[in-house]
Order: structure tokens, then sequence, then C-alpha cells
């Protein structure tokens, strides 16, 4: 079946009940598009876990703070629908800000992420991860899907989702699916773009400290803030500007305590010129070794 192009939610419910896409098992995959390899892999892990596979375009202007990139975001919308349909997805879905906000964005109805939004990323983008949970509930409300994956590129937002999800009672179960990373190590990014060819070269010291930190804590240093004092300090020796280099339990990114057994995590969101990049790596044996 050619790949659907739907630009209308009321089109979308249309479709998703017509024969040949009703009582299939719907996997769906939001993005903001400028489509990359990252993107295209949560495809490919979505359709393991569903017949009818929706993909979602619509930079979201509610999860933008006053100061962000909104107005710049790359949007190329013919090249991510080729893209799409290369990957053999069945349904893209590519929303007006009017469709997703039917009452406007100020008057929108907010979906508020206690704790989890607050921390890391959301203490340094206020009101970040309520836009995402917000367009996120609409989003799921649109496509009623039985399954959802999220990069753990970013990992926080996936935590996020998996929270509200649970929290909110979306019959919907939530996939993570790995990190795809450039040869040299950085992982994709629609911001990348921002990125000249140097830059883009220095930027993969973000992985060469996150495999430090992992070397560190997987042969038993636990001296968590002065591994996290030196990785911030070599990021700036790289010149980078650190808004945090961390160490966190994976499942509640809380501060890990000594003797602590939970699983670890280390996450680094850094600026390079006027581009943030985020990236994280499971502190678990056998990731210390990276790419290139
Ligand atoms: P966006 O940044 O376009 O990312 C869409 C999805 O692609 C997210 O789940 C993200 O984690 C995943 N992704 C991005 N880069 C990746 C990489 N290198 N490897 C694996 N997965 C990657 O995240 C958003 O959009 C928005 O916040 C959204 C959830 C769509 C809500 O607006």
């Amino acid at each position: 079946m050619a790949m659907r192009i739907v630009e209308r939610a009321a089109d979308l419910h249309a479709l998703l009940r017509e024969s040949g896409y009703a009582g299939r098992r719907i996997g769906f995959v939001p993005t903001m598009g400028n489509l990359h390899d990252g993107h295209y892999s949560l495809i490919a892990v979505a359709r393991e876990h569903a017949d009818l596979v929706v993909a979602s375009v619509f930079v979201n202007p509610t999860q933008f703070g006053p100061h962000e990139d909104f107005a710049r975001y790359p949007r190329t919308p013919e090249s991510d629908i080729a893209g799409l349909d290369a990957c053999a997805c069945d349904v893209v879905f590519l929303p007006t800000v009017q469709d997703m906000y039917p009452s406007g964005v100020q008057d929108a109805v907010r979906v508020v992420v206690p704790t989890f939004g607050d921390i890391l990323e959301g203490a340094i983008r206020p009101g970040h991860f309520d836009g995402v949970a917000g367009v996120v509930t609409r989003l799921f409300n649109v496509v009623r899907p039985d399954v959802a994956v999220f990069g753990q590129k970013d990992y926080q937002q996936l935590l996020v989702i998996q929270h509200l999800t649970h929290d909110l009672g979306f019959p919907i179960e939530i996939v993570g699916a790995p990190i795809v990373r450039e040869t040299n190590g950085l992982a994709m990014s629609s911001r990348n773009q921002y990125l000249s060819a140097q830059q883009r070269e220095q930027a993969a010291v973000i992985q060469h400290v996150l495999q430090g930190i992992c070397k560190q804590v997987c042969t038993g240093n636990h001296a968590f803030s002065s591994i996290e004092t030196r990785a911030q300090a070599q990021l700036e020796q790289a010149g980078l500007i650190p808004d945090y280099a961390v160490v966190r339990r994976a499942d509640d990114l809380r501060k890990p305590v000594e003797g602590d057994n939970a699983r670890l995590i280390g996450l680094i969101a850094a600026r390079l010129g006027s581009t943030r990049l985020i990236d994280n790596l499971m502190l678990e044996a056998g990731n210390e070794q990276g790419p290139g």
C-alpha cells in the first residue's frame, strides 16, 4: 500500500477506520521533522512492534522557550516525506498548529510533568517537558497507537513519556530505541545542521567524555562528584560550554548514593557556539568503547 500523507486530525481518524487500516496494531513515531537515520531507525523499531506504522512531523511551538530556536528549526517536509516513504512508513501525519491547538497556543490545555520534568533539561529549559507532554498527549489522542517509539537520545524525554503514559493511563506501550551516531560518535540530531564541519569534529568530545565516565564508573570509581567535575573540565577544554555533565540513576534520574547498585547513566548537555547538544550513555561494561 502506498504511503498516505494526512494533514488534518479528522482525516487521520477517518483513514484509520478505513478497510485495510482498521483493526491493525498501530505503531507511532512522533518527530519534529528534518529527519535523519536516528529517526528512520525508530520507524524500523515500530515496524517490529506493529503492523501499521504512523509517523508525525510537527515542530511543536509549546516546547520551545522564548529565546530558543523555534523560528530557525530546520523544516524539510519534502525530504522527510521521501525518507519516510523509502523506509516503508505507512502513514505520515503533518498537522498544522491550528489543528493541534484548536483553542490557540495561549489557551491550550497544559499537561504539567512535575519532578521528572523539572530537573536537568527541565531546569535549563523551563516548561520544555510540559510542552512535550502536551503535544504527545494530543498526538496520542489523535493517532490512538498501540505502541509508540521514542529515542534514548532524549533519555529524560523517554522517562517523561513513560511517566505520562502510566499516570494518565494511556493503553500504549512505550518503547525506547538505541541512539544512532555519526562515525565519529556524535549522536545524530536535527540540530547538528547548525554545526560547521570543524564543530562536528569538536562535538565528538561529548561521546569521548561519556566513555571516560563509563570507564571510571565501571571500574569501581564511585566518587561521582569528582568524575562530574573532571568531565565538565574536559568539555570546557574542548571549547564547549557544559550545562551539565552528570552521573544519575537510570530509572529515576536521581543522584546515586555510595553503594547504590542501581543502573547508572551519564548525561551531558553542552553548548557549542549557538548550538545546544545533548547525549547520554548507559554506564555498563562494554559501553566504554565507542565508535571511531
Ligand atoms: P525530534 O527531536 O524530532 O525527535 C523525534 C524522535 O527521534 C525522539 O524520540 C528522539 O529521541 C529520536 N531521535 C532523535 N535523534 C536520535 C538518534 N540519534 N538516535 C535515536 N533516536 C533519535 O523529540 C522530539 O522530536 C519531540 O520532542 C517530540 C517527541 C516529537 C514531541 O514534539
